[in-house]
């Protein structure tokens, strides 16, 4: 592995090398002393051309742990703004000696075009693009369903027959291609739930199941239930009647919430806007996994940082 672009590359056997070792990575945040002398000397840029709260948090957390020098860029109160664009900005910054480059981009292919465009020599990770990917995204979801199901030790473990339901904004989500992806390759049974003008056309060749009601979604019985931000930044049309409708017909409430298992996880990859897709008592109830999956979050872009960067050509 030389870049980390896309879940739909990962093989079961990557896919749960990665799991595995972000569990060894969880074990160093238990110390008293969180850092490992992995990969001194190495530099890891953060080149974030979209606004971000945990993903450029949590990259910076897991370099800095595994003693990497880290550099944050952000597009905003940057040259970006006087005309510089992706190679020029990727070039200057690589050019100070960077290791590996963290880019998130509105562009869908943008980290497929800085891994293989040969404008730097650099390991690439994707931290979003466009509609297209958020991996490690994915990665920390899964280990938040496996460590929810099967605890601190679950190594070599699958998701082999679990239910998940991604409900909302399914049309401009990176983060619900990446999981379908990955939790197919992991045996998990993903079903789709949104208005039909939130979903993708050409849905033919996902592995998915395709509802359009959240009630019924409910009442069978999922064992996870991924609620989705409607990414208000990507619609350039309307895609519902408004806010409140939506909420009501496609959120996950407290009445829907009560419906649920006691052990149904509800996921969210953040942010999440409360009231809108999720009510703060969903948010914050104890099937809530939101804050696991920011924690978690750190032990997956570490393994991932390690795999890359650990030796040459990448160790994975
Ligand atoms: N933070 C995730 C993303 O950047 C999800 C979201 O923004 O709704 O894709
Ligand atoms: N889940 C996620 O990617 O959050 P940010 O957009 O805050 O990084």
């Amino acid at each position: 592995m030389r870049h980390l672009l896309s879940t739909k590359d990962l093989d079961l056997e990557t896919a749960l090398g990665i799991l595995d070792v972000a569990e060894d990575m969880a074990d160093v945040a238990n110390r008293e002393v969180k850092k490992l002398p992995t990969l001194r000397g190495k530099t890891v840029i953060n080149l974030f051309f979209e606004d971000s709260t945990r993903t450029r948090t949590s990259f910076e957390v897991a370099a800095k742990r595994l003693s990497a020098d880290l550099i944050n860029f952000s597009a905003k109160g940057s040259s970006v703004s006087k005309g510089e664009g992706l190679k020029d900005t990727a070039q200057t910054l690589a050019a100070m000696g960077a290791d590996a480059v963290v880019i998130r981009h509105s562009a869908s292919g943008a980290a497929q075009v800085l891994a293989s465009s040969g404008w730097i020599d650099a390991a690439v990770l994707n931290a979003g693009d466009g509609t297209h990917e958020h991996p490690t995204q994915a990665l920390l979801d899964a280990y938040t369903m496996r460590k929810r199901l099967h605890g601190d030790r679950s190594r070599g473990k699958s998701l082999d027959g679990l239910g998940v339901t991604i409900v909302g904004d399914i049309l401009h989500s990176r983060v619900a291609r990446s999981n379908v992806w990955l939790l197919n390759t992991l045996g998990a049974h993903v079903t789709l739930v949104a208005p039909a003008t939130l979903l993708p056309a050409g849905l033919d060749g996902w592995p998915v199941t395709v509802g359009y009601d959240l009630d019924a979604a409910v009442d069978s019985n999922p064992d996870v239930v991924m609620m989705l931000r409607i990414q208000a930044e990507r619609m350039h049309a309307a895609f519902f009647p408004n806010t409140r409708e939506y909420s009501r017909q496609w959120g996950l409430d407290d009445d829907r919430l009560a419906r649920l298992r006691a052990d149904t996880m509800v996921m969210h990859p953040g942010p999440m806007v409360r009231g809108l897709e999720i009510s703060a008592a969903a948010a914050d109830s104890s099937r809530s996994t939101v804050l696991e999956q920011v924690a978690n979050g750190v032990s997956i872009r570490m393994a991932v940082l390690y795999l890359l960067l650990a030796s040459e050509g990448g160790a994975a």
